[in-house]
């Protein structure tokens, strides 16, 4: 009886341990949470500590930082308890239907939280006003549910929001704008999003929502209830690059400074009551879409100035009270792909032109007063003129003259070189490498893509690229990527089937869906621009049957069955514990080792054996080289580091070479080096380093790289390679560098995350353009290197991200991070760290935004120029400061930041594409001025790349 009570008291001693020692209340109110819904993944056992591997749930200092639950099927209420987590950073429930209810108040004390992602839940009720405390909110979407009541005025307080998604709920009322008193939306200066399609918004939209400090790049506000006319003060959110206000009941004008929207790439007005003349668009250099469809414009014809919309790809006036005839030159339109120009009075004889665009698909002109047709035996496209007194005589049986029966595409990616094998289990799916699998999937829907061809298989293998690196970046168990059934919706969005195949198994376990939900709900992933805005709704996914625990355990059973069984069960439960932890801790290193290296997914299974496949790299054996250093002479020794040490040679027909030649002990499998080599061997680009070739022979390993003539920036900044780099010079270079980086992050397959960006790993040629050194080495060297941590930090001290430093999460944004910094030194000549102070602070200290050139005479190295002529100074060190913003998605992308240099170029008068960087008197004169000969063939251009990239 004693030893009972004693073993008792004991249990409930340990299990109070437990709770104060390892868990603080965090645990606590997370296991409320837990109480709260049914299907929580099995590992939530009620005895194990939430921050020990629970899934979904990341902790740092035993503080819950994270929920991410997305596709998990949970059911049950989001109760006051979420608000307890003040530690909370993450929360993502998206794609749980069964989670209903209205959202509590208590959200509003999450004051860390910075992405608060609920899509496709079934939450209801309206929105708490508290939403507008979430201070460190950067991202919101709480699009798909069934939100009511008004959009919270409070929203405006956010003024860190980047995206803010609160469409197709049910939200009524007006929109909130300020008044002095109240906050309003027009407060929400750094958002870049508004979406909020698909609610019954009603009421005019006001003019004071926009306003000329505001950086909108999509304002969607398509199918509401909204009333009035479009207000002018729309026209001054230079920045806009898609508007959606179609399906309402606006009317009045179309403001004639729409016109000034230069960066407008899509623009949908239609199916509302707007009157007046057909807007003057002829600024809209880069429109790609026009939607003008059903409105009551007064009549005119087609206004000739619509020819000059070279980006045209779509156009769509269908019953907008046109009349005369349509002017041909109309479908010279280069990439015009779909003309929509029904229900009007167009008369005369129709005729497309000899030259139309190679891309026209259809042209709907049903229902006008076409009497004929030039080109009646020789055209290619679908025409329907059905409704036209040509169709009307008797007799007719023209194509033309009937509707075409399915305009829906029947696209479906297609099996990759494989046979695709019948599957035999329901609910396995033969993926695009013919392997039979259970699938994440769901629907892509797509609010404003920039074109209107669905059959063009181009267009849909470009998103499936895109979404397979961005999942292989984000280390998602990812094998394939299907698409299929393109089709526009009724509410004209472009909705896609998607299936996601699951590598190394059949199944994906939770943590890979809900990474992959959290990927596209979070848009981590970004399609390729021509797609516009989207967002995703996943469908559950069906884990293993069997593992789909949860369930409502008293958490007081394991004492109850404790004191009954007794002290060895503890012991043993201790043990399992132990063992638990450690397998954990286990889990957790091998985590960190994979993330080391941002290409373990890479596939090289079906390569192993293979000999490498180069694209214009040579292998060279060890003679050739030994031979071209001069027996790797101490004299041509350039350079040493960890890894070994590179030598300058002179190739036999005497191109210049540098040799890294890797150390004992620092060399890698012969599989890896060929992976790297092979990686290395596919990366072009005239701002990067290209590889020569390689030397795998007698035991070395050795990469052979293009000699750069004027040495390192570092070198030039310096001062230590006589090299003056002038204001203009600095320009090129940064643009050069940030292009690097760009191809690197963006085109690169697989990616690259360079790591190790800094002045020293950008070297000059003998025009001065920037190349970046040194990238795709992280992964050999950085796992030779983990070893001595503290040396490799040291080395790149001062351009190292903290958010890497301290998460060990490497994102391309680390090297936004590192660019940053290289940005200040180019513009201070400062080392990072100098005498203890580091750079960003003391440029920062200086800086007063009030006085001219910031104030920044004082760090600015005095060999950059006159300060009177540092044309776009400001913005350069604004754009280096958004660079080493503490967290990653504050950060630019490193397509933002060529975008922003390029346009700091254009304002300092210089032309960003063109090619020398040439300006001075003092240029160095090694090899004549000979424009620079054109790219290799394997460059990739730059310009040929759109540059309209989300800035997230
Ligand atoms: C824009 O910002 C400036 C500077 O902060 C401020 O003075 C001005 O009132 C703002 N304009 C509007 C329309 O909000
Ligand atoms: C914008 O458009 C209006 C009217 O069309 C024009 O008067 C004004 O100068 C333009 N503003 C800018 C900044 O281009
Ligand atoms: C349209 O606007 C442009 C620039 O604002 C102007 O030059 C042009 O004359 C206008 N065209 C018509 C037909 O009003
Ligand atoms: C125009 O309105 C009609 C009737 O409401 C609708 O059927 C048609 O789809 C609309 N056209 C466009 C292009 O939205
Ligand atoms: C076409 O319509 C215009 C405007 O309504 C009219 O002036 C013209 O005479 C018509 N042309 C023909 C050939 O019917």
């Amino acid at each position: 009886m004693g030893a009972t009570k004693v073993q008792l008291l004991l249990i409930l001693f340990i299990h109070i341990w437990f709770s104060t020692a390892q868990n603080n209340d965090d645990a606590t109110y997370l296991r409320a949470l837990k109480d709260s819904w049914e299907n929580t993944p099995p590992n939530w056992e009620d005895n194990s500590d939430p921050c020990s591997g629970w899934d979904g749930i990341t902790c740092t200092n035993s503080r819950v930082t994270s929920i991410t639950l997305a596709s998990m099927g949970l059911t049950g209420s989001l109760t006051g308890d979420i608000g307890q987590l003040s530690e909370l950073q993450i929360l993502d429930l998206s794609y749980n239907k069964g989670l209903t209810g209205s959202l509590s108040s208590a959200i509003g004390n999450l004051n860390k939280l910075t992405n608060l992602i609920l899509v496709n839940c079934g939450f209801s009720g309206p929105l708490p006003d508290t939403l507008g405390n979430l201070e460190s909110l950067i991202f919101m979407s709480l699009n798909s549910n069934g939100f009511t009541g008004p959009v919270p005025p409070s929203i405006g307080n956010l003024k860190n929001l980047y995206w803010l998604d609160l469409a197709d709920n049910r939200l009524t009322g007006s929109i909130p704008v300020s008044n002095g008193s109240t906050p309003g939306l027009d407060m929400l200066i750094h958002t870049k999003h508004f979406h909020f399609g698909g609610n019954m918004l009603s009421g005019p939209i006001p003019q004071r929502l926009f306003n000329s400090n505001m950086t909108l790049i999509h304002v969607l506000f398509e199918n509401n209830r909204l009333t009035g006319s479009i207000p002018n003060t729309l026209g001054l959110v230079k920045s806009l690059e898609v508007i959606r206000l179609d399906r309402n009941f606006l009317t009045g004008n179309v403001p004639s400074n729409i016109n000034n929207l230069t960066g407008l790439f899509e623009m949908f007005l239609s199916n509302n009551q707007l009157t007046g003349l057909v807007p003057n668009l002829t600024g809209l250099n880069v429109l790609n879409y026009l939607d003008l469809s059903n409105n009551t414009f007064d009549p005119s014809s087609i206004p000739p100035w619509f020819s000059t919309l070279q980006s045209l790809t779509t156009l769509k006036m269908s019953s907008t009270s046109l009349v005369g005839q349509l002017p041909a030159a109309l479908f010279n339109i280069p990439q015009l792909q779909n003309v929509d120009l029904s229900k009007n009075s167009l008369n005369g004889t129709l005729s497309i032109g000899s030259s139309h665009s190679n891309q026209l698909q259809q042209v709907d002109l049903q229902n006008n007063q076409i009497v004929d047709f030039t080109q009646r035996s020789q055209y290619t496209i679908e025409l329907i003129l059905v409704g036209n007194p040509i169709c009307t005589e008797t007799g007719v049986t023209e194509k033309f003259c009937s509707l075409p029966t399915n305009t829906n595409s029947s696209y479906l990616t297609p099996p990759n070189n494989c046979v695709a094998t019948p599957c035999s289990s329901p609910g396995q799916v033969s993926s695009p490498n013919c392997v039979c699998a259970y699938p994440y999937t769901g629907n892509l829907f797509f609010r404003a893509p920039s074109f209107s061809e669905l059959g063009n298989s181009t267009v849909y293998e470009s998103l499936r690229n895109a979404m397979i690196n961005s999942f292989r970046r984000s280390q998602l168990p990812v094998d394939s990527v299907s698409l299929g059934n393109p089709a526009r919706n009724l509410d004209d969005y472009l909705e896609i089937n998607l299936m996601v195949f699951p590598s190394g198994g059949e199944r994906f376990n939770r943590t890979g869906i809900l990474g992959l939900g959290f990927s596209l709900s979070n848009q981590t992933f970004k399609p390729p621009s021509s797609f516009g805005p989207y967002f995703f709704i996943g469908d559950n996914y069906d884990f293993l049957l069997g593992s789909s625990g949860g369930g409502h355990k008293s958490s007081n059973t394991g004492v109850i069955v404790g004191a009954a069984v007794g002290g060895c069960v503890l012991v043993a439960l201790l043990v399992l514990a132990g063992i638990y932890a450690l397998r954990q801790k286990g889990r957790a290193e091998k985590a960190t080792h994979e993330s080391s290296s941002p290409f373990a997914l890479w596939d090289t299974t079906g390569r192993s054996g293979a000999v490498p496949q180069l694209k214009g790299a040579k292998a060279f054996s060890f003679e050739e080289l030994n031979r071209c250093t001069n027996n790797f002479s101490e004299s041509n020794n350039i350079g040493t580091g960890g890894y070994g040490t590179v030598y300058k040679g002179s190739l036999p027909d005497g191109q210049l070479i540098a040799i890294k030649r890797a150390k004992q002990g620092s060399t890698q499998g012969g599989l890896e080096f060929k992976t790297e080599i092979e990686l290395l061997s596919r990366v072009h680009h005239k701002n990067l380093v290209s590889l020569v070739g390689f030397c795998f022979d007698q035991g070395e390993q050795m990469l052979v790289y293009e000699y750069i003539v004027n040495g390192t920036v570092k070198d030039s900044i310096s001062g230590r390679s006589g090299i003056r780099l002038d204001w203009i010079r600095r320009l090129r270079i940064a643009l050069g560098a940030a292009k690097g980086l760009q191809y690197l992050h963006d085109l690169a397959d697989p990616p690259i995350i360079h790591r190790d960006v800094k002045t020293n790993n950008i070297l000059l040629d003998e025009r001065l353009v920037a190349k970046v050194a040194d990238f795709g080495l992280s992964k050999s060297l950085g796992d030779a290197n983990r070893t001595h941590v503290t040396t490799q930090v040291k080395g790149t001290m001062g351009y190292m991200d903290p958010e890497y430093y301290m998460t060990q999460q490497l994102t391309e944004k680390s090297d936004v991070y590192s660019f940053g910094v290289v940005l200040l030194e180019l513009i201070t000549a400062r080392n990072p760290i100098e005498k203890g102070k580091y750079i960003v602070r003391e440029v920062k200290q200086a800086m007063d935004k009030s006085k001219e050139l910031y104030n920044l005479h004082e760090v600015l190295d005095p060999t950059i120029g006159l300060t009177t002529q540092l044309k776009g100074m400001e913005r350069f060190v604004d754009v280096a400061l958004r660079c080493v913003e503490e967290t990653g998605d504050k950060r630019p992308t490193m397509s933002d930041v060529v975008k922003e240099i390029e346009s700091i170029m254009e304002l300092a008068g210089l032309n960003p594409n063109a090619e020398s960087a040439s300006n001075s008197a003092d240029y160095p004169s090694k090899g004549g001025e000979h424009p620079y000969a054109n790219d290799s063939l394997f460059a990739y251009s730059g310009d040929q790349f759109p540059t309209k990239l989300d800035p997230k």
